[in-house]
């Protein structure tokens, strides 16, 4: 029913309803009631009844206005919390949420303080509502002095109708526009303040100057508020993933060009170093010395344009473990001036992935590089087995040994590291023994991968082992069984 209506219903009822009692009064006592008196009866009715319709209809008016702004206030709340949930890019946010709050509250300006990580002060500006060549002109941005630092100290929501006459306000800088009203809530996530926004003058359609903001502006910025601190806090958090993911990838580049293209020059340089010294003795031996490292070179740079394409780098791709393990032992063997002695189990090595079978090629290569430069050993044991749920492998060699803690603490090189970061990231366990003039072990294992294809019920797999049980598998050597 329409207030209208209302109104005239407030008027019909009590006029019929009275001369409704006038026509009993008159039919049980007739001649008793004037007609002249029986019309300001009604007029009398007629006037209090519109009366009290009246102040019910506005009432009603009242409440129904209030209720539609409510839910045009709910829904352009909704809009702007999902309008934030589109955007990853900090800066972008931080520059939304300013936007959409000032069309929320319909303030003329709006401002977001960013604080510094001790929540203190004002890191980032973030303005709405202000030309940037009207901004360049008003110098630096605030520094939380005055109002603005008194929302910073008070930790709670602020609505001023006159700035200029509330005494903690410290007054604009020059060609700063003028501002009247001001509504400041804060931007907490986890319980730490993230920023302050700050809304100025509210739009007023009839033209007679900035509104106050009222209580009920205040609740929907405080929840629009809730929704921006999640968003922010999100896209911080993208911001720091995008910045581990490019620090993993720098890493992984420079694990790669260690591993692979260095180790792979440093062991042209010996066979170019071999064949040099054989070059009179024994010429055709040199040759082919040379020939092996044109041939090297030639995966160097088949490798380098793989890194540069992004690709993971050519070596060791495409090679069983087994077929890998073997290369690298007779390579070794025949260039370094020591016996790899090989014991690697066909049925373990064939239950390594791909991506496993790579990364040992690469630890090994790495094993037997660091001996063949550091350790003055003339044997060497590479033992891969498989014990219970792990795939185990062991590279002793009967050379000088090193202090362990203090290469890992004050080595320049990055072998032993990419060795460690390998194993960790296929979940593994790396341990490496040392022992001056008796020799190194180097010992991993890894969890078995569960077989891709499963026709029947496969029985379940052991328990992982600890790493002592590969250490102490039978064909594992120990570096006194070297001397
Ligand atoms: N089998 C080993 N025998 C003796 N010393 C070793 C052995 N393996 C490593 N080391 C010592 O540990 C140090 C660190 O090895 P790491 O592989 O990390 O670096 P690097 O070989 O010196 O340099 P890079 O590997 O970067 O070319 C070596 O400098 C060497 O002193
Ligand atoms: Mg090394």
């Amino acid at each position: 029913m329409s207030t209208k209506t209302l109104r005239w219903l407030g008027i019909l009822f009590p006029v019929l309803f009275w001369a409704s009692v006038i026509a009993l009064r008159t039919y049980l006592a007739p001649y008793t009631t004037a007609v002249l008196e029986a019309t300001i009866e009604v007029l009398l009715v007629a006037g209090a009844g519109a009366l009290f319709s009246n102040w019910v209809a506005t009432r009603f008016e009242r409440h129904d206005a209030e209720i539609d702004q409510r839910v045009q206030q709910t829904e352009a709340l909704r809009q702007a919390a999902l309008a934030l949930t589109a955007e990853v890019d900090l800066s972008q946010v931080l520059q939304r949420v300013v936007d959409l709050s000032r069309q929320l509250s319909q303030a003329r300006y709006a401002a977001l303080g960013v604080l510094d990580a001790d929540g203190g002060h004002i890191e980032q500006f973030i303005t709405s509502g202000v030309t940037p060549e009207e901004r360049g002109t008003m110098g630096d941005p605030p520094q939380g002095h005055g109002l603005l630092g008194a929302i910073l100290t008070e930790r709670r929501p602020m609505r001023v109708d006159v700035i200029q006459n509330d005494p903690r306000s410290a007054g604009f800088p020059a060609n700063h526009p003028p501002m009247k009203t001001l509504l400041g809530v804060s931007l907490i996530s986890k319980g730490q303040i993230l920023g302050n926004l700050y809304l100025t003058d509210k739009f007023d359609s009839t033209g007679s100057g900035p509104l106050p903001f009222t209580e009920q502006d205040q609740n929907v910025v405080e929840m629009f508020a809730a929704h921006a601190s999640v968003a922010i806090e999100n896209a911080r958090l993208y911001q720091q993933n995008q910045q581990i993911a490019i620090m993993q990838e720098r890493e992984r580049f420079g694990m790669n060009l260690h591993d692979g293209v260095i180790q792979s020059i440093y062991a042209m340089g010996l066979l170019l170093d071999d064949a040099h010294h054989r070059a009179d003795a024994e010429p055709a031996l040199a040759k082919a010395r040379i020939g092996q490292t044109v041939q090297g070179l030639n995966e160097v740079i088949r490798d380098i344009r793989a890194y540069i394409m992004g690709l993971r780098p050519q070596r060791f791709q495409g090679r069983s473990l087994a077929e890998g393990m073997d290369e690298l032992a007779r390579t070794f063997s025949a260039n370094a001036g020591m016996t790899v002695d090989l014991a690697v189990d066909a049925k373990a090595a064939a239950r390594a992935t791909t991506h496993q079978a790579v990364e040992l090629l690469h630890i090994t290569q790495e094993a037997l590089a660091n001996i063949q430069k550091h350790a003055n050993a003339d044997l060497v044991h590479v033992t891969f087995v498989r014990t219970g749920g792990r795939l185990c492998l062991a590279i002793d060699d009967n050379g000088k040994g090193f202090d362990v803690f203090r290469a890992a603490a004050s080595s320049q090189g990055h072998g032993l590291r990419n060795m460690q970061e390998r194993v960790r990231a296929l979940d593994g366990e790396l341990e490496i023994e040392s022992e001056s003039s008796k020799g190194t072990r180097i010992m991993l294992s890894l969890p078995v991968a569960p077989r891709p294809i499963v026709n029947k019920p496969a029985a379940p797999e052991p328990a992982p082992a600890a790493l002592v049980a590969c250490v102490d598998t039978p064909t594992a050597h120990t570096p006194a069984e070297n001397q």
